[in-house]
């Protein structure tokens, strides 16, 4: 017994990925069947599939499981999922398929044979019955509503064993943390409260202080930083990931930290987002997930709260993992620290607003940004990453 939070959906982790003494002969087997590419946000929930991070989801989704997960953010077993897991398929294509039939999935960029697929089920994709309930807009210029909107017509469902974990085992060494691996590490260090600070950022000042807050409360703090496709303009994983082991080496205790990294494509969906991101630190044993404002997020979509909000909807018996809500967080020359708007009471003059596009924005005008807002290691890894791109 570890104490940890269970899986979600009450049993045991679910990887996908097939044992590794039978990939290659399976691998062999996949060049023979009929190929599927999949985009850039497919393959990388297969890869979130294979390390066990959907638990417990056996595949990509049918017709009930996508309408459930829209509209009531359930699977038609009754199991909580808020935002559905699917894979689109060009028509031509799925009409060739038999019903039972095994395909294979590739990564439309780089041709890789990824996994395979028994579809069980091909249903029409209906953009915006999905965009209206997960992303609250049909509006294109959303970057998460666009890919949806640019998907194939058909969607293809049925169960997935992966045959690949792609690029991220190799290219992210002692990062890439499977769901299994983060439950023996805080096992190991004696932790069963866990918070996961969830970003996609080089941590800030604000970053910094809301994941202490979860060491004050907690047993410790997983730093778990997207490692998939972001939106243009967003920096680069390999930059972020020193500029947090910048951060951690020289301002957290020793111990109190966790850093780690998984696959998943950001959906900027909010409020939605913002649960799916507690269901899957859920299965990588984290009992809190800190959301903080306007949690995934994008543009003026989201109300800066509405992610809070979301969770009040959700009984525990649903979704174990529950949220540290964390009001905004800004530097107060007067209070002299960083504060938020419950223990700072003072007004808008005598503070510094803190944002990772604030810091973006400085560093395109020159880069001159203040010590409140960033700390100088991680400001000296920055400036060394916006130089070698002028
Ligand atoms: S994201 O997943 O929400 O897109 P991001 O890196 O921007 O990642 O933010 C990480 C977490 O910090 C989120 O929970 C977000 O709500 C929170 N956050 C970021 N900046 C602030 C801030 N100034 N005040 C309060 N919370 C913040």
């Amino acid at each position: 017994m570890t104490g940890l939070v269970e899986p979600h959906g009450g049993g045991q982790l679910k990887p996908l990925l097939i044992a590794e003494a039978e990939r290659a002969e399976e691998r062999k087997r996949a060049l023979t069947l009929k190929q599927v590419p999949m985009t850039s946000r497919e393959t990388s929930d297969l890869i979130m599939l294979a390390m066990g991070a959907y638990t417990p989801l056996d595949g990509f989704m049918g017709f009930e499981d996508w309408q459930g997960a829209c509209a009531d953010m359930r699977l038609a077993d009754g199991t909580f999922w808020p935002i559905p897991i699917t894979l689109s398929c060009a028509r031509d294509i799925a009409d060739a398929i038999s019903p039972g039939e095994e395909v294979a999935l590739g990564d439309a960029e780089t041709g890789d044979i990824m996994g395979l697929l028994e579809v069980t089920e091909q249903y029409e994709a209906e953009p915006d019955f999905e965009c209206t309930h997960v992303y609250r807009t049909t509006d294109p210029a959303h970057p998460g509503v666009a890919k949806i909107q640019n998907q194939s017509d058909v969607n293809l469902a049925g169960r997935v064993r992966a045959l690949s974990e792609g690029v991220y085992p190799e290219r992210y060494k002692g990062l890439f943390l499977r769901p299994a691996e983060t439950r023996a590490l805080f096992a190991e260090k004696g932790w069963s409260r866990v918070a996961a600070f969830q970003t996609r950022n080089p941590m800030h000042r604000s970053h910094e202080y809301l994941a202490k807050v979860a060491v004050e409360v907690c047993d410790g703090v997983m730093i778990h930083q997207v490692l998939g496709a972001l939106k243009p303009g967003d920096i680069p994983a390999e930059v972020r990931t020193r500029a947090i082991d910048a951060l951690v080496e020289h301002y957290f205790v020793p111990g109190t930290c966790v850093q780690a990294g998984y696959p998943i494509e950001m959906r900027y969906a909010g409020p939605r987002e913002a649960l799916l991101h507690a269901v899957l630190r859920q299965n990588f044993g984290c009992s809190h997930l800190i959301v903080g404002r306007d949690h995934a997020g994008v543009g003026d979509y989201y109300g800066p709260f509405d992610a809070h909000h979301i969770f009040d909807t959700v009984p525990e018996d649903r979704l174990i993992t529950r949220p540290l809500k964390m009001d905004v967080t800004f530097h107060c020359y007067r209070c002299g620290g960083i504060a938020t708007g419950r223990t700072c009471p003072h007004g808008d003059e005598d503070r510094l607003q803190i944002s990772g596009t604030r810091l973006r924005e400085m560093f395109k005008n020159g880069g001159n940004v203040p010590a409140e807002f960033s700390r100088p290691e991680v400001l000296e890894v920055l400036r060394a990453y916006y130089a070698g791109l002028h």
